[in-house]
């Protein structure tokens, strides 16, 4: 059976990271499906139409292709507050739902990272781990990593929109983030990313 990893976690938690360096270990394909809802959102704002255009909203889900994954916009700020939006949109989830089970589905295996990966995408992953850290840690982490690109921020202003999106990822009723009953949950607040990378690599070491 191919080997396919979900993480989720909330935003900054450092599943990313994580998800790349377990890929990169295990010789698996990653797809970040954050990436997703970001592209949405941002094909929505280039063509001028509001974000809480639902129907619009679906159909551009529903025409996404991988070439719109590179945009190096994708990765800004404002993107994921906006990614955020369409991604309570039920038809969005929809249209999205079989692209990342395609993905998940290769004979090579995967690694996904998301909010329902290990729920809703691929609940018979091999292994499951729920990513977390304090809000005031991950605020920490994206406050640095903008700063690595140029984006000048406030460390105020990131914790902010990483509650508000804690709060809006959390409550929604379309796939909502939360652990899947059985993923191990890290919480790398106390550790760096050597520690957490070591952490999650025993887990799945276990699994295999
Ligand atoms: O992980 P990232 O910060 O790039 O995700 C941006 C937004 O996309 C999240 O805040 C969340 O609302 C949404 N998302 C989602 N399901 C996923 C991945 C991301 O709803 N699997």
């Amino acid at each position: 059976m191919p080997l396919v990893i979900a993480i989720d976690g909330p935003a900054a938690s450092g599943k990313g990271t994580l998800a790349k360096r377990l890929a990169h270990h295990y010789g698996l394909p990653h797809l970040d499906t954050g990436l997703l809802y970001r592209a949405v959102a941002l094909l929505m704002l280039d063509a001028g139409v509001s974000l809480d255009d639902t129907d619009q909203a679906a159909r551009t889900a529903g025409r996404l292709v991988a070439d719109q994954l590179a945009d190096p916009r994708l990765r800004e700020r404002a993107m994921g507050e906006a990614a955020s939006r369409v991604s309570s949109v039920p038809g969005v989830r929809a249209a999205l739902l079989s692209w990342q089970r395609k993905f998940a589905g290769g004979e090579a295996g995967a690694v996904l990272d998301g909010r329902d990966i290990g729920t809703v995408i691929c609940p018979d992953a091999r292994v499951k781990l729920f990513i977390t850290a304090s809000p005031e840690e991950r605020a920490r982490r994206r406050h640095r990593e903008l700063a690595g690109r140029g984006e000048e921020t406030t460390l105020a202003a990131i914790l902010a929109d990483i509650r508000a999106r804690d709060a809006r990822d959390s409550s929604r009723s379309a796939a909502p983030l939360k652990a899947a009953e059985d993923a191990v949950r890290l919480d790398t607040t106390e550790l760096d990313a050597e520690e957490a990378f070591a952490a999650a690599r025993a887990v799945v070491d276990r699994a295999r």
